[in-house]
């Protein structure tokens, strides 16, 4: 695989990044995560404001422009393998002479930008859905920046994997936040819940083409808090993300969701997403 790393294409295997960069010492980035089907990028708009959004939130200014990023990704895209990939880019602080807290005076960000293979869920996960646990969500109060310190995250996910589950679902002070890689939404009495998009959980773009979706074919649908009681008496839990697209959650907490099988909206909605990503 060819990656970008500061200027430069280059073998994955040749890319080295110094022991002193911010993002290796303090997790001090940001990232993106982008599907890619038949070589086309998709919601790269979206996905490159998050990114805007993701830098002022960490007060670094963005070391490309808008253009500058797609040409970029573009390069990538043509440089490497397969119809569908996810392109995964970073910007880190970058390096100082010394281990720092406070940013550097001069700050000469680190921008590595790699494509992998993107491939759907197995089958299996669409058609019998998937296991997922709930925890407290412990992270801070800024998780709608992508950030790339995401130790709660993965210390939250080995939770469900430790449980044989797939993911974990993450409530706060009663209310339903979002997964640890993941937005959830919720169906009830025929009507899809999505928690509000707020500083407490990350701003999906899957989560805004989920919500579209349903707003053009017309069902019901409402961002609002959503309480743990509603999570835990749900008829269908969505997961979603850049990368699994939409699945069905059939188990919470070793009970079953609903009927325990992928609910009537969730075949409908994943059929337009299918639909909707070519
Ligand atoms: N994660 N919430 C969290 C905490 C996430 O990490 C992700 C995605 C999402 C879904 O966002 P989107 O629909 O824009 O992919 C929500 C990516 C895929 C990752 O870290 O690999």
């Amino acid at each position: 695989p060819t990656i970008y790393l500061n200027g430069e294409f280059m073998p994955l295997a040749e890319a080295r990044v110094p022991v002193m960069d911010r993002g290796f010492l303090f997790g001090d980035g940001v990232y993106e995560v982008i599907p890619v089907y038949s070589r086309r990028p998709f919601r790269l708009d979206e996905h490159l404001g998050r990114l805007q959004r993701s830098l002022d939130g960490i007060r670094l200014a963005n070391p490309l422009r808008g253009d500058a990023w797609t040409a970029l990704i573009a390069q990538i895209i043509a440089a490497n393998e397969g119809e569908d990939q996810q392109i995964y880019l970073q910007v880190t602080r970058g390096a100082d002479g010394k281990r720092n807290h406070a940013f550097p005076k001069e700050i000469q960000p680190t921008v590595f930008v790699m494509s992998e293979p993107l491939l759907p869920p197995p089958a299996a996960q669409r058609a019998q859905g998937i296991a997922a646990i709930s925890a407290a969500d412990n992270r801070w109060h800024r998780c709608d920046i992508k950030a790339t310190s995401l130790l709660a995250n993965c210390l939250l996910r080995q939770r469900a994997i430790d449980a044989g589950c797939a993911e974990t679902l993450l409530l706060r002070d009663g209310f339903l936040t979002e997964g640890a890689a993941s937005n959830i939404f919720v169906v009830k009495n025929d009507v899809i819940l999505a928690p509000p998009k707020n500083h407490l959980m990350l701003p999906g773009v899957t989560y805004d083409v989920i919500l579209e979706l349903a707003a053009r074919h017309g069902l019901p649908h409402q961002a609002r808090d959503v309480l743990e009681e509603e999570v835990r008496t749900a008829d269908e839990l969505w997961l979603t993300s850049s990368t699994k697209e939409v699945l069905p959650i059939v188990r919470l907490d070793d009970k079953p969701v609903g009927g325990g099988r992928p609910g009537p909206l969730y075949a409908q909605m994943l059929a337009w997403y299918q639909d909707y990503k070519r």
